[in-house]
């Protein structure tokens, strides 16, 4: 694949997922000069700037990734599902955001810092229809520190309870809360209608549809977390755990950690090992306040971990808490990441 002077596809650009994408392709100074930005037909005409230039949305048509090296798939699972053969059989190298593919044992499921190896054999022939899913947020954000500490540990056991804004539920989520917010505080009632209830002043542990069977009760996002993680990790007999909680953050998730390993975690080694990890970030000084919050996230490229001790029920436990922004790492950047390492 050429280096430079690529052209890329962005669908579902006007969504929460894509207009970071435009960002982060602007402050990375991604190499493309041809940018194609697609949309539902109410965005048509829609002028987004990147790369310092401005481009124009337009809606998915049959022939629309002629030429395209690099295609980002940020909007639904049905669109990624009816549009991502297109986009292969015109020869781009997609990287699909949605939870379509991210299961499918042909493809590679991936975040670089931790299973990156799955990028070397594209490098030569990555426009030629290969396809990569880049994993759920939730997920991105746990790998990013589990990977390092499972290579000294041996992962045994994971549960983790999530406190996930509403922007991981789209652009649309995050006008409900600012609106809802608004109407409570002037004494009106909150209507819910992106999300199940309402998310204003309210928590909602529910993320996705309640699975049935060996399942039972627990969510779609939950099991996307178990799978996803005993994937990237390549740990298929995994023991995962998860709640997911819709909370009223606009920006970036966070999780408690509570993990088990083979050998008993020591906590100074444990800083260490997650602060020497590329893209995570250490702020753990409980008792000055220093440790990861939303509002320190928010916009930042790194995972950021703290409240780092020992499991009081258990010799090998460590319990932790992680926070990084879902459209960031979570998605945008690291779908990029993905591209970036193929490119080099
Ligand atoms: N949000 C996150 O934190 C996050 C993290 C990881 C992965 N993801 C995944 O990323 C994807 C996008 O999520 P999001 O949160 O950005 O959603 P979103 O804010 O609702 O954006 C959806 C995007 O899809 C576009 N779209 C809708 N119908 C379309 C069509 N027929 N043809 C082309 N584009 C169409 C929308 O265009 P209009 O503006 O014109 O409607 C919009 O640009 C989803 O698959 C999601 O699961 C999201």
């Amino acid at each position: 694949m050429k280096k430079s002077g690529l052209k890329i596809a962005i669908v579902g650009a006007t969504g929460a997922v894509g207009r970071e994408m435009i960002e982060v392709l602007t402050t990375r100074k991604f190499p493309f000069t041809d940018l194609k930005c697609f949309a539902s037909s109410v965005s048509v005409g829609t002028e987004l700037e990147c790369g310092g230039k401005t481009w124009s949305c337009e809606v998915l048509k049959l022939g629309c990734f002629a030429g395209v090296d690099f295609a980002f798939f940020d909007a639904s699972d049905e669109i990624s599902r009816e549009w991502v053969n297109e986009a292969r059989l015109a020869g781009a190298c997609v990287i699909d955001n949605s939870g379509t593919y991210r299961m499918d044992p042909k493809v590679a499921l991936v975040v670089p810092e931790v299973n990156g190896y799955h990028l070397e054999s594209l490098k030569s022939n990555a426009r030629s229809g290969s396809l990569i899913a880049g994993p759920n947020c939730t997920t991105i954000q746990l790998v990013m520190t589990l990977k390092p500490l499972h290579d000294v540990y041996g992962l045994e056991r994971v549960i983790v309870s999530t406190y996930q804004a509403v922007s991981g539920a789209g652009s649309a989520a995050v006008e409900e809360l600012k609106t809802q917010t608004a109407d409570l505080l002037a004494g009106k009632k909150a209507n819910p209608v992106h999300l199940k209830h309402p998310i204003a002043f309210n928590c909602i542990p529910q993320i996705g549809s309640f699975l049935t069977g060996e399942d039972d009760g627990i969510t779609s996002e939950e099991k996307k977390v178990i799978l996803e993680t005993r994937k990237i990790l390549d740990l298929p007999a995994l023991r995962v755990a998860c709640t997911a909680v819709r909370v009223p953050t606009a920006a970036a998730h966070a999780e408690s950690v509570l993990c088990e390993f083979q050998r008993a975690p020591e906590l100074e080694e444990v800083r260490k090992i997650l602060s020497a990890f590329p893209g995570v970030e250490v702020r753990d000084v409980p008792k000055d306040g220093i440790y990861p919050m939303n509002i320190h996230s928010a916009g930042k490229d790194s995972v950021s971990v703290g409240r780092i001790r020992k499991d009081p029920t258990s010799p090998n436990g460590l319990q932790f808490w992680v926070v990084s922004d879902n459209l960031r790492k979570g998605a945008a950047l690291n779908a990029i990441q993905i591209a970036e390492a193929i490119l080099r």
